[in-house]
Order: C-alpha cells, then sequence, then structure tokens
C-alpha cells in the first residue's frame, strides 16, 4: 500500500480496464421499467414478531412507520409496502376486484398521505381469483370466474383463492381491472405472493401460477402509472420456462424463503441469513454459467432488509448487521427494511447512508456480485468467500466484497466447516477476479472511506475478517486521462434546483489542459494555488445587485464556494437561478454565474465531497480567492492529493468552451447588473461542514480554516461543527448530516438512468 504521491506521474496510456470487457454479469432494464431494485419498507418482519411485540397492521401503525421513511428518503428509501392483512381476505368487490379492509385502512387516502412526502405505496396479492367470488363477472365482460378457474389435482384452494387457467378469455380483464383500480388508489409497487413453480408449501398451493405473473405485468404496461412488481417466494429460476416468464414479467424475485424469525422477540438469525446468501450464490452461479455478456431483467430480492435496529431486536450482532446489508447490496437486492423504523439506531443510519457504500448500490444496481471462491456447485458453499461485482468494461470500476460467515452461523450451508476466526484472505487484484493485473488501483472501503488506499500492479492486499464480518470495496484502476469516457456522459442542468449527478464511476480526472494529467499529487500546497489570466475578459464590474442587496466580486466568490464546499451544488444564496448554470458530475459540480455580457464567476469541484476532503475544499477555495483577486490573475486552483480532487475558482470569459455548461450548449444569457456605490455584504447564513455522524471513527473533523480577511469572514464557514446524532423522526441534524450524501447518492439513480 502506498500513498497516492507513490504513483503521481505514472501514466497508463495504453489501459485496458476490463481483462474480459464483454463477459461481464449485468442488469437490464426489467420488465416494467426499473433500472434500479426498489428500496423501503416492507410490515411483514414486524408483522412475525411475537404477540405484544408484533406490528397490528392497520393504516396508523403503518403510517407511525413510514413516517419515519423521510429520515431516509433522500437515500432512496422511498417504498412504504404493505405486506399480508390489508385487503379483504375471501372476497373482493362485485367485480372480484381485490379490495381494501375499510375496518382497519383506506388505501387511496395512505396514498395520499405518502405521496405528499414523496413516498411510495406497496401492496401484497396472491395469484388467482377469491373462491367467494365464482358467480362474479370480470369487469368490462360478461366472463364468469367460474369459468376462468384452474381445475385439477395441481390447482387446489389456497388462502381463500383459486388459480385461473391465466391463458382464456377474461383472465387478462381480470388482472387489467385490478390493476386499474390499485392504480386508481395510487398503488406504486405490487408484492405477488405464493408464485409457483416456487412457493414451497409442498402440495398444497397450484403448481402453476407463473401466468398470472405475466398477466399482472400486461397489465401494468397498460396503464399510466409506473408499478413495480415483485414476485414471492423462492422462486424456481432452475426451469427455464418458469424462469423466462418471471425475468419477462417481474422486476424482482425472492431467492428463498422467509428469513424472519416467528413468534420470537427478535426479527432475524444469521444462520438464517446464510442460507439466504447461499441461495443467491446458487443462482447467480447458474446465471452466470450462461454465458457472456448475459443480461439479467430481473433483480434478486433476498427477502427484508434487517439492519435498522439494535442487536436486541434484530437480533444479529451490529458486525453481522453490516455484513448483511453490504451482501444485499452486493447482489443488487431489493433493499426494503424490515425493521422498526421508529426505533432506528445510529449504527442502523450508519449502514444506511454511507456515501460509498450508496455509490456502490448504484453500482451493484448494474452488476451484481457473484462468488470468486467457492464451490460451484449447487449444494454448498465454501466458508471464505470473496465476490466481485463488475468490472464496468468502460471505467474498468470493480466491487469486492470479502467475508468471513464465521462460527456463529449454520454450517451446514457450507462445504468447509466454519472455524477460522480471524481469518485473512489474501486478495490480488489482477486476472483471476477479471481485472487488469497490469493497473495500479484505489481501493475504498464502505463505511470507512477515508481509509481508501493505492494498490500497485498485482500487488497482494491481505483483508483480515472476524467472525460474521464482511468487508466490501470499490476498486478503481489508474490511469491516463486519454482513455477516459467521453463526456457525453455527463449531465447538464440550468436551474437554480438539484440535479441528479452522474455515475461516480464515469470518473472524469481532470477538465483543462492547463491542469496535470493525473491528478495524484498537490502540485502546490493549498495555501499556494496556482493561477491563471484571460487578458481578454477586460475589467469586470467591481460588484454586483444580487436579491439580497450588494456583493463585491470576493463576496460573490465566496458565496460560490460556499455551494461548492457545502455539498449543495445549486444557485448561490442571493443569485437568480437565471444567472447560474449548474453542473454536476461523478460527485463533482460546477456553478457558473453569468456578470455581464462578456463575463461569468464560477466555482468547481471535481470530486465528492467527504472526509478530510471537505475541510480541504473550504481551506484551498479560501485561499484561491484571496489570490485570484490580485489582478491579473483571475482564476486560480488547486489540486489535492487525493485522486481526482480538484478545486477551482474565479473569473472567465462568458460560456467559454472550457467550461462544462459551454461544452454542453447552455448558454449564460442573462447577467447579474452591475451595482455602483459602496458595497455592503449581507452575511451569508451557517456554512458550516456537513459531517457524518455516522463514522466517528474516521471523519476528520474540519479545523480552522486559514485566516481570513475582514470581507471573507462576513461569509465563511464556522469552524464548529455538529457531529451529534440524527433526531430519528428528521429535523434538522439528521437532514445537515445527511446532506453530503444526498449528493452521492444522486449519482445511483443516475446511473441507472444512463443504463
Ligand atoms: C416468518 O414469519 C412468518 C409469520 O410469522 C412465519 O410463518 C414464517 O415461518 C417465518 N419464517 C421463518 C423462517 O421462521
Ligand atoms: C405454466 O403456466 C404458464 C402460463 O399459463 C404456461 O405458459 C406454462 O406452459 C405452464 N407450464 C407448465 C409446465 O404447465
Ligand atoms: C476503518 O478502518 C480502520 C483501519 O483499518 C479500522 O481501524 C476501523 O475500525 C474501521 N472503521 C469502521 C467503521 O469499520
Ligand atoms: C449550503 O448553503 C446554502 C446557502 O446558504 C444553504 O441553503 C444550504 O442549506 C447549505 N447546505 C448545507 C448542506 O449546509
Ligand atoms: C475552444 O475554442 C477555441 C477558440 O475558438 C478553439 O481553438 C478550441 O479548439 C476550442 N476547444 C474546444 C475543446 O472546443
Ligand atoms: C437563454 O438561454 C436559455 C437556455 O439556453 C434559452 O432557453 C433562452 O431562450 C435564452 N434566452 C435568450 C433571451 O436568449
Ligand atoms: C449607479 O447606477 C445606477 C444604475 O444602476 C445609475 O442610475 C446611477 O447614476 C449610478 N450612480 C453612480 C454614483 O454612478
Ligand atoms: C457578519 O458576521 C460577522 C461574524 O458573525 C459579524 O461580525 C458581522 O458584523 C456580520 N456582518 C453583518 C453585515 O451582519
Amino acid at each position: 500500500m502506498h500513498p497516492y504521491y507513490y504513483f503521481a506521474l505514472k501514466l497508463f496510456l495504453s489501459a485496458s480496464f476490463a481483462q474480459v470487457s464483454d463477459s461481464v454479469l449485468h442488469y437490464a432494464t426489467t420488465p416494467n421499467g426499473f433500472t434500479t431494485p426498489p428500496r423501503g419498507w416492507n410490515s411483514f418482519g414486524l408483522q412475525s414478531l411475537q404477540d405484544g411485540k408484533k406490528l397490528v397492521l392497520n393504516q396508523e401503525s403503518v403510517i407511525a412507520q413510514c413516517d419515519n421513511l423521510e429520515t431516509i428518503s433522500h437515500l432512496g428509501y422511498t417504498y412504504c409496502s404493505l405486506d399480508s392483512g390489508w385487503s379483504v381476505g375471501c372476497n373482493g368487490d362485485e367485480n372480484g376486484r381485490t379490495i381494501y379492509d375499510s375496518s382497519i385502512f383506506n388505501i387511496p387516502a395512505l396514498a395520499t398521505i405518502l405521496h405528499d412526502k414523496g413516498l411510495k405505496l406497496g401492496i401484497y396479492i396472491n395469484p388467482g381469483f377469491f373462491s367467494g367470488d365464482k358467480d362474479k363477472v370480470i369487469e368490462g365482460t360478461n366472463v364468469k370466474f367460474s369459468s376462468i378457474a384452474a381445475t385439477g389435482d395441481g390447482n387446489p384452494e389456497f388462502n381463500c383463492r383459486l388459480n385461473a387457467n391465466w391463458d382464456v378469455p377474461g383472465a387478462q380483464e381480470y388482472c387489467d381491472s385490478n390493476v386499474k383500480l390499485w392504480a386508481s388508489w395510487g398503488v406504486d409497487y405490487i408484492k405477488l405472493d405464493y408464485v409457483n413453480p416456487g412457493s414451497p408449501e409442498g402440495g398444497t398451493l397450484p403448481s402453476n401460477s407463473s401466468g398470472a405473473v405475466a398477466c399482472y405485468h400486461r397489465a401494468i404496461e397498460k396503464i399510466d402509472r409506473e408499478i413495480f412488481l415483485e414476485i414471492s417466494w423462492k422462486l424456481d429460476w432452475r426451469l427455464d420456462w418458469a424462469n423466462d416468464i418471471y425475468k419477462s414479467s417481474a422486476d424482482a424475485m425472492r431467492m428463498d424463503q422467509d428469513i424472519n424469525n416467528s413468534g420470537e422477540g427478535t426479527l432475524v438469525s444469521w444462520s438464517t441469513v446464510q442460507r439466504t446468501i447461499e441461495m443467491y450464490r446458487q443462482y447467480i452461479l447458474a446465471q452466470q454459467e450462461r454465458g457472456a455478456n448475459f443480461a439479467l431483467t430481473i433483480y434478486p430480492d433476498l427477502d427484508n432488509l434487517y439492519v435498522g435496529n439494535a442487536q436486541s431486536l434484530t437480533g444479529i450482532t451490529d458486525e453481522q448487521r453490516k455484513s448483511v446489508m453490504a451482501h444485499w447490496i452486493g447482489a443488487g437486492s431489493s433493499l426494503l427494511l424490515g425493521s422498526d423504523l421508529t426505533q432506528l439506531d445510529d449504527f442502523g443510519l450508519f449502514l444506511l447512508s454511507d456515501g460509498l457504500a450508496n455509490e456502490i448500490a448504484g453500482f451493484t444496481a448494474k452488476y451484481p456480485m457473484r462468488p470468486l471462491r467457492g464451490k460451484a456447485g449447487e449444494t454448498a458453499g465454501y466458508q471464505h468467500q470473496v465476490w466481485i461485482a463488475g468490472p464496468d468494461p468502460a471505467t474498468g470500476v470493480a466491487v469486492i466484497l470479502a467475508s468471513n460467515y464465521g462460527t456463529q452461523g449454520d454450517s451446514r450451508w457450507f462445504i468447509e466447516e466454519p472455524s477460522d476466526d480471524p481469518y485473512t484472505e489474501k486478495i490480488i487484484l489482477d486476472s483471476n477476479y477479471g481485472l487488469n493485473g497490469e493497473l495500479d488501483y484505489l481501493v475504498e472501503p464502505a463505511w470507512n472511506s477515508t481509509q481508501k488506499f493505492t494498490l500497485a500492479a498485482s500487488e497482494p492486499w491481505r483483508v483480515t475478517l472476524g467472525d460474521s464480518a464482511t468487508r466490501m470495496f470499490r476498486v478503481t484502476p489508474l490511469r491516463a486521462p486519454s482513455s477516459l469516457p467521453s463526456r457525453s456522459a455527463t449531465r447538464t442542468v440550468f436551474s437554480d434546483t438539484k440535479p441528479s449527478i452522474t455515475d461516480p464511476s464515469t470518473v472524469i480526472l481532470t477538465r483543462r489542459d492547463q491542469q496535470p494529467s493525473l491528478i495524484m499529487q498537490s502540485t502546490y500546497p493549498i495555501e499556494s494555488p496556482d493561477c491563471g489570466d484571460y487578458p481578454e475578459l477586460g475589467t469586470l464590474p467591481k460588484a454586483f445587485n444580487t436579491q439580497d442587496g450588494r456583493v463585491d466580486q470576493k463576496g460573490l466568490l465566496f458565496r460560490l464556494r460556499n455551494m461548492i464546499c457545502n455539498g449543495t451544488c445549486s444557485a448561490p444564496e442571493g443569485i437568480p437561478h437565471f444567472n447560474v448554470a449548474v453542473v454536476e458530475h461523478s460527485g463533482g459540480c460546477e456553478i457558473s454565474v453569468a456578470i455581464s455580457d462578456k463575463s461569468e464567476a464560477y466555482g468547481y469541484r471535481s470530486s465528492p465531497n467527504w472526509g478530510v476532503e471537505q475541510q480541504q475544499c473550504w481551506d484551498s477555495t479560501a485561499y484561491i480567492i484571496e489570490r485570484c483577486m490580485r489582478v491579473p490573475n483571475r482564476h486560480c486552483w488547486w489540486n489535492g492529493n487525493h485522486v481526482f480532487q480538484f478545486y477551482e475558482i474565479g473569473f472567465r470569459p462568458l460560456n467559454t468552451n472550457t467550461s462544462y455548461h459551454g461544452q454542453f450548449d447552455v448558454f449564460l444569457n442573462s447577467s447579474l447588473t452591475p451595482a455602483n456605490g459602496s458595497v455592503s455584504v449581507r452575511n451569508v447564513s451557517s456554512t458550516s461542514v456537513a459531517v457524518s455522524k455516522s463514522l466517528p471513527a474516521v471523519v476528520t473533523l474540519p479545523t480552522v480554516g486559514p485566516p481570513l480577511t475582514a470581507a471573507q469572514s462576513q461569509i465563511t464557514t464556522s469552524p464548529t461543527i455538529s457531529a451529534s446524532v440524527p433526531a430519528k423522526t428528521g429535523g434538522t441534524a439528521a437532514t445537515s448530516a445527511h446532506e453530503v450524501y444526498q449528493l452521492v447518492f444522486g449519482s445511483l439513480l443516475w446511473l441507472a438512468w444512463l443504463g
């Protein structure tokens, strides 16, 4: 392991990232149009607790839970999904459609409450129609349910339902009528349970209800509402014909039986978690064996995610909670928490909110992990497993997950008896991992991103894992800018609203010819940024009118700095959005403000703003502004010693083609008006750095910035930061602590969008 500067000037001009770039197992858009698995909450885990502790499913108890999703909805946890118990059990409405039990629910009202908070609603259904509805007529037809009933030994009645002949007239109309009704209520997600082949209830379930999956998919296609279709449980992907139906109709499918405990005081057990991981291992190996470049159009569902509550309720240790989070993310699984959202603890929030883990989830929504070690046979695996997701053929980025399933679990799932504790796994990033062993790599640990390090080409690296521990890393090849992906992957926005940002793995190392080509070394000390001049700028206005009074040049640059360094990439305070162009990419941010018909002020940060880099942003940009105030230096920059770390602030020609916005034809055509007379600068509100309280062990708290001039001190940062625990029900502490991660999290949606 080496400090970055060791590799500072190494260039890899002929870098090829992936050894076998066309054989990477990946996800593709699902049948109902999704490019990420869902995140949110599902009620079933809490419903399965022992009496007295269990959730009694009704409108109030669900709202009490899902109100708390607001604390994590900025991380994408938006689905509030009801499991069984919300609907009338044994009959439908006059047309046999599944309806809510109005003694405990008003589903349209619930949907409105959730939607108003930016959340989504999920419901739970079974295949088939109600046995009590045989004589009713399917909506819009004169077909009676009795005429679509499937008969015979393979079709016993179950849960008051009868399986249908899904291919006869009337069946599709039945699915359509249900979906139309539920969509009118505002449903966003459907869990279709008891689907066969798969659901393991012996002879008591219909042997083939897969037609319901296709039927509901076609119904969803017909409506004007996005609905995620998840199917359950332990779906039999081993049967090609069934797998074909599932993956061409549903968006996610359950890999295994329920992992919840039943009637206990805790939610889950580590041995059951191991069982589900093993089921995923068997599944993904089988998919991998289907051949090169195989696209999976369905996400795996490893069942509810039990990571949010303390060990006393979750039932597994914190180390195991982290292992669950890492495996669920690594698989690209649905991330529907089964936790009690009113009791999320600090560690749970830490697991959910880590910036890098969320970026990795964006990556694994495209590239699922598969085991590198482990027996290829279906019945068992080795205890120690290393998994790899990717590499992304364009960037060479991959995700590595190393696990020691430990001695606390169920050894039946492993051929090698779990015993070693702790265990050291030796990893070499080379062709065994499908990686290019001739490149150096940056290795970033999830939930510990300040501990990132570089590896020389094929340098061995050891991961020591205690009992049931898992470590997840993103590995990024270090290479020359000439081989970077094109800038067309960059998103451009022209507004003051906060846009999503691009795929963090689509990294743009540097943007200017005048900059060192590989930003691996701090070219100058932080207090001595380098500068350049644009002679064509001529004389700039000395001050400008803003929405809150006049501001001088330096004040304007400090307002830009505030938005660059506080993690909010949007129009600076007091500056009308039509004078501003904002471009976000790869965790970086460019903000430009037109100040005349020939010139603009701008600020740019190339890397995500976390860890020590947050404080370095504040510090370096203060020095930059000081220096670029000195004519003729109109703009200055500093490149830090973290990979991709680069800051620049100053003035430049309007819409110049070296600006990101200029390159994307977002032209600033309306400028601030010059102000004359004496300039009064209003204090910009607090600019304290957002620090994740979730990383107390590793976050370097900001130090007091460089000495400030009188003008700066009116608008600069407060050196004190709050590392307090976010309030569980929202509140300002939670918001600011997570703000930084919001920036990062947007990237995975964007990654997915890029497809
Ligand atoms: C999960 O909970 C349900 C309902 O209590 C129960 O039927 C099921 O057996 C539980 N799963 C496990 C693995 O215990
Ligand atoms: C199961 O049902 C589906 C949909 O009706 C059908 O396409 C498939 O052929 C059936 N499979 C078997 C083995 O009967
Ligand atoms: C982060 O890494 C350091 C060094 O390996 C380790 O001591 C620390 O426990 C880790 N922190 C977390 C939260 O995993
Ligand atoms: C950044 O500063 C702006 C303007 O003062 C403010 O609106 C925003 O909330 C700040 N963001 C954070 C994360 O502090
Ligand atoms: C930017 O414009 C200058 C002058 O018109 C031109 O020489 C240069 O090639 C352009 N650069 C890019 C990257 O388009
Ligand atoms: C200014 O630019 C925006 C975005 O490029 C464009 O939509 C608008 O029409 C332009 N306005 C004028 C007056 O040119
Ligand atoms: C200040 O600018 C305004 C227009 O913005 C102009 O009317 C006024 O005469 C100027 N005052 C001075 C002292 O230049
Ligand atoms: C701005 O804030 C500083 C520090 O809190 C204070 O000394 C100064 O008086 C304030 N300026 C204005 C114009 O409010």
